[in-house]
């Protein structure tokens, strides 16, 4: 069965508490740099002790030593799973895996809000045709080499990373959209009916919730899609 992640891109611990205390069966939130530059680690600390699982969303792309000690940091803090970008390249993947313990690395491949013309003008190549799927499945095959145990692909990727996945590999899938919502930034999004039967294991969703007028209703209708 998959399950909802909270993407917690508000600005401050007061509207986090707010929300978190209208959504009791919630068993995942996303931290990204918007809030924990506000909440810092005493948030997850306070997350931690609601008994949630703290997905922590930094990103990490740097240097291997950096890395290996960031994921130190987050251990210390009991955070459930971390990320870290695959194009931090193998010797920063494997630093990474060799500091995380009982943290799950799930590494980023292409971010969500990219559209194909836009990755490739970053990287620099340019295949025949949107070449997305086998880029996020590139990438997906070296971070799962490295030890890392779960990716970050959007819906449209999900079936390309389980055909080079393990069955026990985490698919983490940002860019659900159910219907009626407008994409915000994101480029390759799906409803969640399909990120599900595609074979997502973890949705991360942020604004249809966090911004809807009534997220209690947005949440409880993703949640009939999970099982
Ligand atoms: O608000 P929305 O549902 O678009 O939020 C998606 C969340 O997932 C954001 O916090 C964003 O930082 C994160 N994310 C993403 N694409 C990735 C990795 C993470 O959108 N590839």
């Amino acid at each position: 069965m998959a399950e909802l992640i909270l993407a917690l891109d508000v600005r401050g611990r007061d509207e986090a508490e707010r929300l978190l205390d209208r959504l009791p069966d919630l068993r995942w939130v996303k931290v990204g740099p918007v809030l924990f530059l506000r909440g810092g680690p005493a948030l997850i600390r306070a997350f931690k002790a609601r008994g949630l699982r703290v997905f922590l969303d930094l990103k990490w792309h740097d240097i291997p030593t950096t890395v290996a000690e960031a994921v130190e940091g987050a251990r210390e803090l009991a955070v459930d799973m971390a990320t870290v970008h695959a194009l931090g390249g193998q010797e920063m993947l494997r630093a990474a895996v060799q500091a995380s313990g009982g943290l799950r690395l799930a590494a980023v491949s292409v971010l969500t809000s990219h559209g194909a013309e836009g990755y490739w003008d970053s990287v620099g190549r340019s295949p025949a045709g949107d070449g997305l799927k086998a880029e996020v499945a590139r990438l997906a095959t070296m971070a799962l080499e490295c030890g890392v145990q779960a990716v970050v692909a959007s819906p449209q990727e999900i079936e390309a990373v389980r055909r080079v996945a393990g069955r026990d590999v985490w698919i983490v899938t940002p860019g659900i959209r159910p219907s009626g919502h407008g994409a915000d930034d994101q480029r390759r999004t799906a409803d969640p009916a399909a990120a599900v039967r595609a074979g997502a294991t973890h949705l991360v969703v942020g604004r249809p919730i966090t911004r809807a007028i009534d997220p209690v209703a947005v949440y409880e209708a993703i949640c009939q899609f999970l099982s």
